[in-house]
């Protein structure tokens, strides 16, 4: 039995991207073994949400991800900022972290460009507090999307630090994990990369959505003017709709649309409204257990209760020994 730790940030409204992405896997692993997962609250505090919103926004991931399916009987379910032993090996991995290395990865460089006038020390250390969210767990595998790959990889040299620096074999080194397959990445509605909520409106494809609002989504969907030799390698975007296709369509859709995008008979206007139909379909079960969770405050309590309480217990073990290891010890 592994022991898997993954999280998000509680930033909004669970999208497809993160479902597919990490959440999906995290559903299939919980059944067997040793898992992890929390609303990561004290990461999103390096956009500084105000306090009202902040718990908000905890309340709706966490009602998002039980609605998908995720069982605080099998899994533990808590929140970051219940476990204030993160934050303490965040303190001690961050002694250890140097400015070159942390300066250099590539979500912190993009946060730069984005929001030139906050870039604060939180922003900088985001993967060192990631490392602590992991190895307080002394996780293997983390569940997550492809954009995670160079935070996983920080999180190895952490914990491979500390190993070579105390001369013990204590922290594993683990890994992105995505059932032995290549990492993924959700492709969103506007032609670019990714789906993601800081992409645009319109780009990302949320649970709660309603159908009509997000059939309108789909049908905007950014698209081309169509092949114009048979079996032409597919631009971006394109790629981009089949891809989204793959997630909730029939092999058979799949393969119907294929042939018509090979012969230059495909009509996008078809395709999109096929897809509009399937992701409906996909989702509208998830959307209205989401209703009736979110009002379960009963129950949303009761499961952050008993998940925090035996995150702690798995925190507080590794926290003591690891200040037995670095040579804290009581007078
Ligand atoms: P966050 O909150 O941005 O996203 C949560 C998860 O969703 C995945 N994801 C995607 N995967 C594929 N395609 C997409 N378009 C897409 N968009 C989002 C992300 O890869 C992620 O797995 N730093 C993390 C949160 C975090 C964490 C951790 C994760 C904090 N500590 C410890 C794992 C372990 C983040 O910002 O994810």
């Amino acid at each position: 039995m592994e022991t898997i730790v993954s999280g998000m940030r509680p930033t909004g409204n669970l999208h497809l991207g993160n479902y597919f992405g990490a959440l999906r896997n995290f559903i299939k692993l919980q059944d067997k073994h040793n898992c992890y997962f929390f609303i990561a609250d004290y990461h999103s505090l390096t956009t500084h949400p105000n306090p009202a919103d902040l718990h908000k926004n905890v309340r709706t991931i966490l009602s998002q991800y039980l609605a998908c399916g995720l069982d605080p009987e099998k899994a533990t379910i808590y929140v970051q900022s219940e476990l204030p032993e993160t934050a303490e090996l965040y303190m001690f991995l961050n002694m250890n972290a140097y400015l070159g290395e942390l300066e250099r990865v590539t979500s912190f460089k993009d946060k730069v460009r984005q929001n030139p006038n906050n870039v604060n020390a939180g922003l900088l250390t985001y993967p060192t507090l990631m490392a602590a969210d992991i190895i307080i767990h002394r996780a293997t595998h983390v569940p997550v999307g492809k954009d995670q790959e160079q935070h996983l990889e920080m999180t190895r040299t952490f914990a491979s630090r500390f190993n070579n620096m105390y001369k013990v074999d204590y922290f594993p080194e683990p890994v992105a994990y995505n059932f032995g397959e290549e990492l993924v990445k959700i492709p969103g509605l506007d032609g670019s990369g990714k789906m993601g909520k800081s992409e645009g409106e319109g780009n990302a494809i949320f649970f709660v959505d309603e159908p009509e609002v997000m059939k309108k989504k789909i049908m905007r969907a950014k698209t081309d003017s169509g092949p114009t030799e048979p079996n032409q390698a597919k631009p971006q975007e394109i790629e981009n709709v089949f891809s989204l296709m793959k997630l909730v369509s029939t092999e058979d859709t799949i393969k119907f649309f294929d042939e018509k995008y090979n012969d230059c008979s495909i009509r996008y206007g078809d395709m999109k409204k096929q897809l509009a139909e399937d992701m409906i379909a996909f989702t509208t079960p998830i959307r209205e257990r989401i209703k009736e969770v979110e009002n379960d405050s009963e129950y949303l309590r009761r499961v952050v209760r008993h998940g925090s309480e035996k995150a702690r217990e798995s925190a507080r073990k590794t926290i003591s020994e690891v200040r037995e290891i670095i040579g804290f010890k009581s007078f």
